[in-house]
């Protein structure tokens, strides 16, 4: 029996950023870094840290709370609940399970995806196929992390430019030709040792060794990184523009994943687009991997920088490497 493919947008928004604020001054004391380094190589000026008893499920609860409230979804409504993580609670049960349990929302069934920064892209496009199938009519997808947690206070590489948060969306059927055009997911995994966390898995379980040996912080290669994403950013986004049939010119709105200025102020200039086509709050939160995207969302909404009608899009790159890009026709 053949099924009608819906068209499904976000119908709703949320975001929760820890209160306690880390800013580069605080980190001048931690590492042997500058508050003028850290702005002019990323652009970030401070960041959101979680208290020592705070989880990723608790920000993800949160941000979920406020996106179903924005949506008027209530718990018992969602039929599945997608966290994009990569500092999961715990290994098993997944985070989005804690959530599910958290929000009381019985009827869902619920799953962690990885694909670290590009998450929320995958989560998105995972959800959509759900309704547009006619598996699921409300979907809530999640971008959550606490990396803080994973940092290595001692490596100035790599601590100064992370943060926590966390953002949601809820997911829905909407008019034909509005909501999600097109989405595009990639990965390049033979670039996945640019990006790791040793430890803590069946390749290097933890022992005093591991932790000993900083196994279980983030270790990155952050010129290889960077390579990655000034390029696929700008290809990511042509690509999926190209697959929703529309021109660089149809497009209202970016909303990139926010690791450094540079990244995104580069793929601006390859791309053509003015500044204020391209969104930027990574000078306030740092990179907060699956969380960037949705917080950032959330935030453009409240801004009215994203109007009903408008063709936005959203692109990522993390650890993997991944890479994912949708354009969404808004709808409210
Ligand atoms: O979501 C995906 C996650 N990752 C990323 O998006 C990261 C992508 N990469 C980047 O954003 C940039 O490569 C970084 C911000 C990580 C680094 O910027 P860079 O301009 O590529 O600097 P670099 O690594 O080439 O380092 C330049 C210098 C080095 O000193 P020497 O060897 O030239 O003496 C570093 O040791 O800057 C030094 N350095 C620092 N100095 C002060 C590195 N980190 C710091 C620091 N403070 N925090």
């Amino acid at each position: 029996m053949s099924r009608t493919v819906k068209s499904v947008g976000i119908i709703g928004t949320g975001r929760y950023l820890p209160e306690r604020v880390l800013t580069n001054y605080d980190l001048e004391r931690i590492v042997d870094t500058s508050d003028e380094w850290i702005r002019t190589r990323t652009g970030i000026s401070e960041r959101r840290i979680s208290d020592a008893d705070t989880a990723t499920s608790d920000l993800a609860t949160a941000a979920a709370l406020k996106a179903m409230k924005n949506a008027g979804v209530t718990a018992g409504e969602i039929d599945a609940i997608i966290v994009a993580t990569a500092t999961p609670d715990m290994a098993f049960p997944s985070t989005a399970c804690i959530v599910q349990s958290n929000l009381d929302a019985e009827k869902a069934f619920a799953f962690d995806v990885q694909a670290a920064c590009t998450g929320f892209i995958y989560g998105l496009s995972i959800g959509e196929k759900f309704i547009s199938t006619g598996d699921a009519k409300t979907v809530l997808v999640i971008g959550s992390e606490t990396l803080t947690k994973i940092c290595n206070w001692e490596d100035r590489n790599t601590c100064v430019l992370f943060g926590d948060g966390a953002g949601a969306a809820i997911l829905r059927e909407v008019e034909c030709g509005e909501g999600i055009l097109a989405s595009l997911l990639g990965a390049e995994g033979w670039k996945g040792k640019f990006l790791t966390l040793p430890a803590g898995g069946s390749r290097m379980p933890a022992s005093i060794e591991t932790v000993k040996g900083g196994k279980h912080f983030i270790h990155m290669d952050g010129g290889e990184v960077y390579k990655f994403a000034v390029g696929v950013m700008p290809a990511a986004t042509l690509k999926v523009v190209e697959k929703a049939g529309l021109t660089l010119e149809d497009i209202d709105f970016i909303v990139p994943h926010q690791a450094n200025k540079r990244i995104v102020e580069s793929a601006a200039k390859r791309l053509k687009i003015g500044n204020e086509r391209i969104f930027m709050n990574l000078t306030r939160y740092g990179n907060m991997s699956s969380a960037s995207i949705p917080v950032a969302l959330d935030e453009a909404l409240e801004q009215g920088l994203i109007k009903k009608g408008d063709n936005v899009v959203l692109v990522g790159f993390g650890a993997g490497l991944t890479w994912g890009s949708c354009v969404i026709n808004w709808s409210r």
